[in-house]
Parts: C-alpha cells; sequence; structure tokens
C-alpha cells in the first residue's frame, strides 16, 4: 500500500523541510536519540530517514542504514554535511527489503503518524529488530479518547500530503514489544518520545 500522493507531497516540500522542521524539532530528536547509549559495533536502522535531520546526532561507532520513499528527501540526507555515514536506500518502511532481526535498534522519527497503515510500519519495524532490540519512536500522536476534534476533522486531508494527525500510540501494539516509556516531547504533549524493547 505505496502512497503515491505522499511521495509526490514530500518530494516537493523537500527544499523547504528543513528550513521548517529542523529547529523545532532539534532538542526533542536530541534527547531521543541520547537514548542510543553506546552503540559500539550496532546495526541502526532510520526508518523514514527524510532529509537526514537526524544524522549530526547519531552517535559514532555504529553500523547505520537509513530508508526512505522520497528520493528528493533521500538526496538532501547524502548532502556531505553528515557527521556520520549512513548507508541510505529507498523504500517503503511498510514492506522493508532486510532479512528477519538484523538491527539492533530501529529509529521511527516522524514517520509512524506519517505512513497510511501505523501498525504495519511497526510490525516491520518489529520483524527486522533483534531480540532485545529498541525502538525510539517520535510522533504526534492523540491520547486514547481525546477529542482532538480538528486534529480528527483534518486528517483525512493531511495526511494526503504530509502526515495524519489522528493515530493513537495505545492503538499500536505488537505481542513482542514491551513500552518501556512513553514521555511528552513537544507541543503540550501531542508529541512523544517513546521507547519500546522487544
Ligand atoms: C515527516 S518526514 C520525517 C523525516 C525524518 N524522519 C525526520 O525526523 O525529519 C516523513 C518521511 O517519511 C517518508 N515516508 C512516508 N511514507 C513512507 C513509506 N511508506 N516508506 C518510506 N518512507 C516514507 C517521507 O518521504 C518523508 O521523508
Amino acid at each position: 500500500m505505496l502512497n503515491k500522493t505522499l511521495q509526490q507531497s514530500y518530494t516537493l516540500l523537500s527544499p523547504l523541510y528543513d528550513s521548517v522542521v529542523a529547529l523545532p524539532t532539534r532538542i526533542a530528536r536530541q534527547r531521543s536519540l541520547a537514548q542510543l547509549g553506546d552503540v559500539q559495533g550496532m546495526k541502526i536502522l532510520l526508518c523514514g530517514i527524510g532529509t537526514g535531520l537526524d544524522i549530526p546526532y547519531l552517535p559514532k561507532g555504529a553500523n547505520y542504514t537509513g530508508i526512505d520513499f522520497t528520493y528528493a528527501m533521500l538526496k538532501r540526507a547524502k548532502q556531505p554535511i553528515t557527521t556520520q555515514d549512513v548507508n541510505l536506500h529507498q523504500g517503503n518502511v511498510m514492506q522493508l527489503p532486510y532479512p528477519d532481526h538484523c538491527f539492533d535498534v530501529v529509529i521511527m522519527h516522524l514517520i509512524l503518524a506519517v505512513v497510511p497503515d501505523s501498525q504495519k510500519a511497526l510490525d516491520e519495524a518489529t520483524r527486522v529488530l533483534a531480540p532485545n532490540g529498541k525502538i525510539l519512536i517520535l510522533d504526534k500522536f492523540l491520547k486514547p479518547k481525546q477529542r482532538a476534534f480538528v486534529r480528527r476533522l483534518l486528517s483525512p486531508l493531511i495526511s494526503k500530503i504530509a502526515t495524519r494527525t489522528d493515530v493513537v500510540f495505545e492503538d499500536l501494539s505488537h505481542p513482542t514489544l514491551t513500552v518501556v516509556s512513553n514521555t511528552a516531547a513537544l507541543a503540550n504533549g501531542w508529541f512523544r518520545q517513546i521507547l519500546m524493547k522487544k
């Protein structure tokens, strides 16, 4: 279920993306990635890596792979401003082109609420995650039963061009995953920083 309209939209948004998103998300990104700790020798996947805004905050010592379905976003992630080498692949996070259990950590920053099927993206991240592996999530979620009338009303429209705004994190689950922490990150808790363990 690849959303071509979303891909076209991110192609158009790509030149503006960093100027709009980098500054407001910088501290939340740094906090989320600080949970990586010592990554020596680890294999780490960044799902929906986009223009690579996470790359400057990735600790050294791991083998990083980034995947995104929008070539124009990935092209920006390749620019030589990077502090870390990341292998970049074009592909779909709801159907990852990687074998089972091959990553120690999966980073899902601003992707789980973007894809049309968040559960499928979480299932795929879990599939490629090794036992005892971690998933780092930073995204916008509604709380269970939160009314958020405007966000629910707008979601069918803006989900086609940028992101869904009606995803409830607690509706997502996987039998092998445990939520270790779930804390407010930005915008009065609309954006949350979540750590899951397999
Ligand atoms: C809001 S941006 C987030 C980019 C980056 N993770 C960040 O934190 O800035 C969402 C990204 O997800 C990508 N994307 C959306 N749906 C995807 C899918 N099904 N598979 C792979 N990438 C996808 C878009 O191309 C875009 O680069």
